[in-house]
């Protein structure tokens, strides 16, 4: 009897400072002008609960609270706002100091230069510098030659094989983008080029804890070991009399260019290649595994996305490849492409910080907190698209949804991304070799876990034969 009453009074107690913990955590945070909502435990907030539960731990919270609620994740206090007019509002406001909000595991592997980290004329020169390498026009004239024959050799012998296609899309993404980069071809270097971005990618969304064993502490040597490779490749370029026609090229003459006044260094190079090589991937092979997960559980829309390539290649013979008008005249691909965005939703949203107080819809955000601009729920919207849970490419012929202002895919504002028109001929290029020279099926049924990242963790497999 006299245990079982200790038992219950230790019960008791833990229940007691279980609640006085959260309530002293709650009281903690109470501040005047604050959005209300929860703070959970001292130290951990809520991160559990977001991991564990994603876009429903976000629903919940705000029917609970509302379209602007405070939570404690990922280490820091934070406003989710998942109202479509002050997301936009926060996009074009980064002057009044809502600037990136990156976790600092991402800015110490991505480095403290990344252009997703710097702001103002620095973050203005490294932009202008990305823009010149990746805009419409390099598109056309530069880089689409070369992602069109880099996809006519990955996408060759296919037939008759079970392939693992989230597999090969990874490949597509970082093989195509170290090809347009360095004119870096198959081979030992795009190998160890390969392991240290995978590396990479996996310790961004960690734990900064530089222990060994951790993704950190992994990710952090992958960016080592990817530095030492690329500071090679430019000692070696430099060196070089012939030209290459790819972005390193046009980089060193900026960077060797006297009369340049925004000149780059070899550091701010070499973060300039880690962020294209960083953004373009998961985003692009990700779109392009779900576009072709999609397509395959929609025959329709594939019988339709078919028909514009097959439509293409009446015009030319088997070796000749893909030309700017082609790509524009791809009217339902790029309709594929953003209901696949859409769908799959690849970016849940952005991370910005407050430097100094800020005022949003009444509600005062301290200074130093983090705003998660949460855009996944626009998505699914079905005022803006109705019966949002149906892959509907044709949505997007009909009006031209990927100019209304609750179109936030792409992020928007100063930092709109700047990749969004060279990742969307990526996938249209595979996708045209794909579809022109192969029919598929998927094997089995693949698991696909929506967050906090898109992924078929066992594979996606699909059998694939010649068309
Ligand atoms: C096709 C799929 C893609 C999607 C859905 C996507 C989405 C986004 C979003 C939402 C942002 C805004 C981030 C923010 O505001 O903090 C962004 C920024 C960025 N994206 Fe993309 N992206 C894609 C492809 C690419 C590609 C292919 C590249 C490079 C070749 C790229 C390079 C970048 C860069 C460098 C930024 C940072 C811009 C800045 O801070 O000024 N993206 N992207």
């Amino acid at each position: 009897m006299a245990l079982m009453e200790l038992a219950l009074a230790l019960a008791f107690g833990f229940l007691f400072a279980c609640c006085g913990l959260l309530r002293w955590n709650e009281v903690r945070y109470r501040k005047k002008g604050l959005p209300p909502g929860t703070m959970g435990w001292p130290l951990f907030g809520e991160t559990t609960e977001f991991l564990k539960q994603g876009p429903n731990f976000m629903k919940n919270q705000r029917a609970r609270y509302g379209s602007l609620f405070k939570s404690h994740i990922l280490g820091c206090p934070t406003v989710v706002c998942m109202d479509p007019e002050i997301n936009r509002y926060i996009f074009m406001n980064e002057s009044k100091g809502l600037v990136p909000g990156y976790p600092q595991s991402m800015l110490d592997i991505l480095g403290e230069r990344n252009i997703a980290a710097v702001t103002g004329p620095l973050h203005k020169s490294m932009r202008s510098a990305m823009l010149n390498l990746i805009n419409p026009s390099m598109i056309r004239d530069q880089l689409l030659p070369k992602i069109d024959e880099f996809m006519r050799s990955h996408l060759s012998n296919w037939n008759e094989k079970v392939i693992d296609i989230q597999e090969k899309t990874k490949e597509m993404a970082l093989f195509s983008a170290l090809k347009q980069i360095a004119s870096i071809e198959s081979g030992p270097e795009s190998e160890a080029l390969k392991a240290a971005v995978f590396q990479l990618v996996l310790g961004t969304l960690s734990l900064p804890i530089n222990l060994p064993g951790t993704n950190y502490r992994r990710a952090f040597q992958a960016r080592r070991r990817l530095v030492e490779i690329l500071r090679k490749i430019i000692e070696k370029r430099r060196t070089s009399l012939s030209s290459h026609g790819d972005m390193l090229d046009l980089l060193l003459l900026k960077a060797d260019d006297e009369c340049m006044k925004a000149k780059l260094n070899d550091e701010q190079i070499i973060d300039l290649i880690i962020a294209l090589v960083y953004s373009g991937y998961e985003t692009v092979s990700t779109t392009t595994m779900m576009a072709i997960k999609y397509l395959h559980d929609h025959p329709k829309a594939l019988h339709e996305l078919r028909k514009e390539h097959m439509e293409i290649r009446k015009e030319k013979s088997h070796e000749e490849g893909i030309d700017w008008s082609d790509y524009k005249s791809m009217a339902f691909t790029r309709a594929v492409i953003f209901e696949t965005l859409r769908m799959a939703t690849v970016v849940n949203g952005v991370l910005r910080k407050t430097t100094q107080d800020t005022k949003l819809k009444g509600f005062v955000i301290p200074k130093g907190w983090r705003i998660y601009v949460y855009t996944r729920e626009i998505n699914y919207d079905p005022c803006l698209y109705p019966e949002p849970l149906s892959f509907n490419p044709w949505r997007w012929m009909d009006r031209s949804l990927d100019t209304q202002q609750h179109f936030m895919i792409f992020g928007g504002g100063s930092r709109l991304c700047p990749g969004k028109e060279l990742g969307t001929v990526e996938i249209a290029t595979f996708l045209h070799y794909f579809v022109t020279r192969y029919r598929y099926e998927e094997v089995g049924r693949a698991v696909i876990l929506e967050f906090p990242r898109v992924e078929a963790p066992n594979g996606l497999r699909i059998r694939v034969q010649s068309y």
